[in-house]
C-alpha cells in the first residue's frame, strides 16, 4: 500500500487541472446497461472507482473501451443480468447503480448489497422503495438484493423521504425504461443528478427538470449511440481551493466553475479565501488569516458533505472556534482524530465538530480511512510544521486522479512511496 511522504509549509502556487466529475461517471457508465447502443463518455477522470464500474460492467458483458485517457466508450449490446462478483461490489457503494438499469431492461436483476467508505448506516432502501413503486418485487436474500418485473416496470410518482442523490438516480434510470410517465417527488437536486439527465436524454431517453425538485421522465422503449461530456468535479474544485487557502498560496481551478460552488464559495469567503471567476474557470486566493465559520452539511444546493473534512482541516487553524454540523453522513468524522495527530483541538458532540484554532498544525503519521478524510489529511500535512507520512493513499487514488503529481506541480513538496 502506496504512502505520501509531505514536506509542509509551503505556499501552493500555480494551475490545477479539474477533471470531470466522479459521482456523475459512475451512474452515467452504470446507464449504458440500459441501452444496447454504444455510450460515450469524454471527460472521464482517470480513478481507482471509474476502474471498478468498469469491471463490474465488464462481469456483465459491457464490452469497455477507452479510446484514450479520459474517454470512456461503454457498450452493453451483449450484455446479461449476471450476478456480480461480490469482490468488485465490496469496495464501492455506487455498485448499487447498476440495479436499476439491469432490472428495467431485463426484468430481473441480482446484486449484492455494496460496501464502500464506512461513514455511517448508508442504507439502500430509498434505492429498492423507488424499484418497488415502479412494480418490480424485490427481496433481500443472504446480503443479496434480487428484483424482477417480468413484464417491465411501469411509471409511477414516487416521493423520496429524503433527497437521496444515489435513490434519484436509480428511479431516473430505471424510470426511464418504464411504460408511461413517472415522477420522482423531493428529487436530489446536486448537478450531478442533472448530468445524468442530459446524459439519459442524450441516449434517446424522455427526462425534464433533472437537477430540480421534481423530475418527469416518459418510458421509452428504444435508446440511441450517444456521446456525453462529463461536468468538472467540484469537489476536486473545492479540495485545491482549500489547498490553495491552508497554505497561504493560489490556485487557479482551470474547468472548475464558481455556481456549482455556491454554498462552498460563502463558507470559503466567511474563513477569508477570495475566489473569483476567471476566462479559464476559478481562481482562489488566501486572504491571510482564516477566520472561523460555522457550517452545516446539507443537501444541494447546501454545503456538501464531501467537502467536510477537507474544510475542518482549513478551521484548524483558524483565529477562533468553529462548528461543523454534519447532517447527511452521521457517522462522517474519521478524520477527526487522525487531525488531532497534527495538533488540531477538535471536540466531537454527537454529529457537531467545535474546532478551536490553532497557530501552527506539526507534522504527524497518520492513516486515511475514507476518501474526503483521507484528502482532508493531506490538506493538514501541506500545512504543518515538518515532515508528515500519509499511510494507506488507495482510498485518495479511488477519488482524486493524479493528486499528488498535481500539488507538486504547484509547489508541493510530496513523495510517493510505494510498501
Ligand atoms: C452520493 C455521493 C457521495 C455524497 C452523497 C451526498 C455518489 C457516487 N456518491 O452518495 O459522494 O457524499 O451523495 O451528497 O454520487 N440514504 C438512505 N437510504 C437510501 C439511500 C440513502 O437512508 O436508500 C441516506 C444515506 O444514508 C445518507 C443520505 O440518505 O444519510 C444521503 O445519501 P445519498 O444522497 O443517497 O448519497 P449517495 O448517493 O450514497
Amino acid at each position: 500500500m502506496d504512502r505520501l511522504i509531505i514536506e509542509g509549509g509551503r505556499p501552493l502556487q500555480g494551475s490545477v487541472q479539474i477533471c470531470g466529475a466522479k459521482n456523475a461517471a459512475l451512474p452515467e457508465l452504470a446507464a449504458c446497461l440500459l441501452s444496447d447502443r454504444p455510450l460515450t463518455l469524454t471527460n472521464v477522470p482517470d480513478l481507482a472507482d471509474i476502474t471498478t464500474m468498469c469491471r463490474l460492467l465488464e462481469g456483465y458483458g459491457v464490452k469497455v473501451t477507452r479510446p484514450n485517457a479520459s474517454t470512456l466508450v461503454v457498450d452493453a449490446w451483449g450484455a446479461v443480468s449476471a450476478e456480480a462478483a461480490y469482490d468488485i461490489v465490496r469496495t464501492m457503494r455506487a455498485t448499487i447503480l447498476v440495479l436499476g438499469p439491469l432490472l428495467a431492461r431485463f426484468g430481473q436483476a441480482r446484486v449484492s448489497l455494496p460496501g464502500g467508505c464506512a461513514i455511517g448506516a448508508r442504507p439502500v432502501d430509498l434505492h429498492l422503495k423507488a424499484l418497488a413503486t415502479l412494480g418490480a418485487e424485490i427481496a433481500v436474500e443472504g446480503g443479496y438484493v434480487v428484483a424482477s418485473a417480468p413484464n417491465g416496470l411501469t411509471g409511477a410518482r414516487i416521493v423520496l423521504p429524503l433527497a437521496s442523490v444515489g435513490a434519484t438516480e436509480t428511479a431516473m434510470m430505471a424510470a426511464a425504461l418504464a411504460r408511461g410517465e413517472t415522477e420522482i417527488i423531493n428529487a436530489a437536486r446536486e448537478p450531478e443528478v442533472a448530468d445524468l439527465g442530459a446524459c439519459l436524454n442524450a441516449m434517446g431517453a424522455k427526462i425534464e427538470g433533472a437537477g430540480s425538485h421534481r423530475i418527469t421522465i416518459q418510458g421509452v422503449s428504444t435508446f440511441k449511440p450517444a456521446s456525453h461530456d462529463l461536468l468538472p468535479d467540484r469537489i476536486e474544485a473545492g479540495t485545491y481551493a482549500v489547498a490553495a487557502a491552508i497554505t497561504g498560496g493560489e490556485l487557479e481551478l482551470i474547468g472548475g466553475r464558481l455556481e456549482q460552488l455556491a454554498a462552498v464559495a460563502d463558507v470559503l469567503e466567511r474563513a477569508g479565501v477570495q475566489l473569483w471567476p476567471t476566462d479559464r474557470g476559478v481562481m482562489a486566493r488566501s486572504g491571510g488569516r482564516i477566520r472561523p465559520v460555522d457550517i452545516v452539511t446539507e443537501p444541494y444546493p447546501g454545503f456538501p458533505t464531501d467537502l467536510q473534512a477537507q474544510v475542518m482541516a482549513l478551521l484548524t487553524l483558524a483565529d477562533g472556534t468553529s462548528t461543523l454540523r454534519e447532517t447527511v453522513f452521521e457517522a462522517r468524522f474519521m478524520h477527526v482524530p487522525e487531525l488531532a495527530r497534527f495538533g488540531a483541538d477538535i471536540a466531537l458532540s454527537g454529529t457537531t465538530a467545535t474546532v478551536r484554532g490553532v497557530a501552527q498544525l506539526t507534522a504527524a503519521p497518520v492513516m486515511a480511512t475514507d476518501l474526503r478524510a483521507s484528502v482532508s489529511l493531506v490538506l493538514a500535512a501541506l500545512a504543518a510544521k515538518g515532515e508528515s507520512t500519509i499511510h494507506r493513499v488507495y482510498h485518495l487514488d479511488r477519488g482524486y486522479e493524479a493528486l499528488d503529481r498535481k500539488l507538486v506541480r504547484c509547489g508541493a513538496a510530496i513523495r510517493r512511496v510505494a510498501a
